[in-house]
């Protein structure tokens, strides 16, 4: 169950040995859990063909190895603690046993409803238990399933439903996070009049507010689980099998979608979180993202389960009923890991310290982040306030395509270094690429991230497109998997990621493609044409910087403002809105009619004295109209 890597030493000859023979490094790994038959072949397939496999011929259930297997020794362990939005709702815990009869029970339930093995399921739903639930019962009849952050808007959940042809969608009649309630009922129902495909929607009820019902179509939750048998046996599945798409967001077009398979996305997330975090049989691991993005689905569900852990649903915000919260339960619960993002940490530095102070966290012993870059202030004050000064923490970078942690500390082994994700994983060789495909070697450098090797938690497809998936990630450098980020790599050879070089904003840890922000703002009638932007900014990381033109006159800028974040949340999501917007006369375009977006992220960061070479635009005097305008 503990890491096999206890000191630093270790880790560099693991690493070593682990990037020279990664076929034995991950047999070894896979040995660990149960299967139905052995693996034919460890690994199979390139970065060159897109074809990448591992553990083929091998046959699971990944919640045979989340569940079943912990029963006889650990079935009384509290899997989950549910900790509800409103702080002063009553317990919920569940067991291992608890949780293996409600998966096996809605397991019964999805098989009644004639979903089976390969059919695509949507999840739309609140963090509580059942989105755990729900999950792991497509996973245990081999239903693909396809979380959508609930935070989406009908048509974002419209547009991955039809995506990936869902026959069943299950939600909530409605949630609540912080005041907020979110009629989750009402949206899908929005969403599902464009999605012909869906024959089934299940709706778990939650807050109780009032809902539309299509007989027929849709079953309460409750209803169908009243008389489901606890029994299952799970689908034996082929390692390759997918067990999840994963939507997410890219430079261009609709968001794709990310396929995992079974038994390299369990060996992955598994030994990943084991090393990175160090974590033993007694500890409280709590992770505050959300089941609707891959943290959630890597380091809520699947990774800490697979490691039989005591974990925590958190269906509340940082913020509710005050900026106490996440430290209150910290204490509650004596939480020893905890795993959060840059923005949340931001957010509470700038609130009144006595809401850390008076909490007990002397429970905590390794403190994480993830998503996003983390700033040196942040970092400290992370260390300081809510370490110690005694807690390792661990940069973990990764993404949505990695399944998994790539570039992390492991806790108490690596010395860490503020802003620094530092060194690779076992089994993980990056690499620093120039923008002639060349490779940049030594240390004090930087480039465009790379992996050089393929790894069992890698994205295996994008859903229906393997030509988007080659384009993205394959065929910009041949023979390696391309990030996106850029990186440093320091003078002791710590990597240290920059941000994205594409198209891609990171908004408070949310990936948003420009592009995606661009088209939903075209389509409000005054609009010309929208140019988005990613700046500086000081919680969120990277703020939404909306540069347009217009068909006429806006007499009443701030309301129009308010029209374009409507038009965001309704399209996207209320996370995609802008921060600022500006209204020009000409966007800087060059003469093959190209937005130079390197102009734009120049003025919307406020460093106008450095514009670097405008001869090539068509126009150059719209970048000084631009300078003199006004932001809103
Ligand atoms: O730019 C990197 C940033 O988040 C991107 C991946 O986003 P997503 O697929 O939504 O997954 C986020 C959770 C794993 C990366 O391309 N990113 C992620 N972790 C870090 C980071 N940037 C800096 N430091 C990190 N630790």
């Amino acid at each position: 169950m503990q890491s096999d890597i206890t000191s630093f030493d270790e880790y560099k000859k693991v690493h070593q040995q682990s990037i020279t023979d990664k076929e034995a490094y991950w047999e070894q790994k896979a040995e660990t859990f149960d299967w139905h038959r052995k693996w034919d072949k460890v690994h199979s397939g390139s970065f060159e063909d897109g074809n990448v496999k591992w553990f083929e011929g091998g046959k699971l259930n990944i919640t045979e190895n989340c569940l079943d297997r912990h029963l006889d020794e650990h079935g009384d362990k509290v899997a989950f603690h549910f900790e509800a939005n409103d702080p002063d709702e009553g317990p919920r815990n569940l067991t291992y046993s608890e949780l293996h009869e409600e998966v096996c029970k809605f397991a019964n339930v999805l098989e009644s409803k004639g979903v089976g093995k390969g059919d695509r399921v949507a999840i739309y739903m609140a963090m509580t238990p059942e989105i755990a639930i729900a999950t792991l019962a497509c996973a245990r009849i081999g239903a693909v399933h396809s979380i959508v952050f609930a935070g989406f808007s009908a048509q974002s959940l419209a547009d991955r439903i039809q995506d990936c042809d869902a026959e069943m969608l299950i939600t909530n009649d409605g949630l609540e996070r912080g005041t907020k309630l979110v009629p989750l009922k009402e949206i899908s129902d929005k969403a599902l009049q464009s999605c012909p495909m869906v024959n089934d929607v299940i709706v778990c009820q939650r807050v109780g507010n009032d809902i539309d019902w299509e007989e027929g179509r849709d079953e309460w939750w409750h209803d169908l689980m009243a008389n489901a048998s606890a029994d299952h046996e799970a689908e034996v599945m082929e390692a390759e099998d997918p067990l999840f798409i994963l939507y997410t967001s890219g430079s261009t077009g609709k968001p794709k979608g990310q396929v995992h398979t079974c038994g390299g996305y369990m060996t992955y997330v598994s030994s990943t979180l084991k090393n990175v975090f160090q974590v033993g049989q007694d500890d409280v691991y709590w992770c505050t993202a959300d089941a609707g993005w891959i943290t959630g689905h890597s380091y809520i569900i699947y990774g800490p389960l697979l490691n039989g852990l005591t974990g925590i649903i958190f269906e509340s915000t940082p913020m509710h009923p005050n900026p106490g919260r996440l430290w209150q339960v910290c204490e509650k619960y004596e939480v020893t890991h905890f795993y959060t993002s840059p923005t949340a940490i931001r957010a509470l530095m700038k609130e009144d310290i006595s809401y850390v102070r008076d909490c007990d966290l002397s429970s905590l012993e390794v403190l994480g982040t993830v998503g996003e870059p983390i700033n040196e202030e942040a970092w400290h004050w992370y260390d300081e306030e809510i370490g110690n000064g005694n807690c390792p923490i661990v940069d973990t970078w990764w993404q949505t395509e990695t399944g998994g942690m790539m570039i992390s500390p492991m806790a108490g082994i690596t010395p860490t270094k503020p802003g620094y994700a530092t060194l690779p994983l076992p089994g993980i060789e990056p690499a620093l690429m120039d923008e002639d495909g060349n490779e940049i070697e030594g240390n004090d450098v930087q480039g465009n991230l790379v992996i050089k090797q393929p790894w069992p938690g890698m994205t295996r497809g994008v859903w229906g497109n393997h030509e988007r998936y080659m384009n993205t990630y394959f065929n910009k450098y041949p023979g390696y998997y391309f990030t996106g980020d850029g990186c440093r790599r320091d003078e002791d050879g710590y990597y240290r990621i920059t941000g994205r070089v594409d198209d891609v904003l990171n908004v408070s840890g949310h990936r948003l493609g420009t592009a995606e922000i661009e088209n939903a703002i075209d389509e409000h009638n005054k609009v010309v044409e929208a140019a988005i932007v990613g700046y500086p900014h000081d919680v969120k990381g990277e703020g939404v910087f909306a540069f347009m033109t217009c068909n006429s006159e806006i007499a009443d800028p701030e309301a129009f403002k308010k029209e374009i974040d409507d038009l965001v949340a309704k399209i996207i999501s209320p996370i995609a809105k802008p921060d600022k917007i500006q209204i020009v006369q000409g966007l800087p375009k060059t003469r093959s009619g190209k937005i130079m977006r390197r102009i734009l992220r120049k003025i919307a960061a406020g460093e106008t004295d450095d514009l670097g070479d405008t001869s090539t635009l068509v126009d150059p005097s719209v970048v000084d109209d631009i300078i003199d305008g006004q932001a809103y």
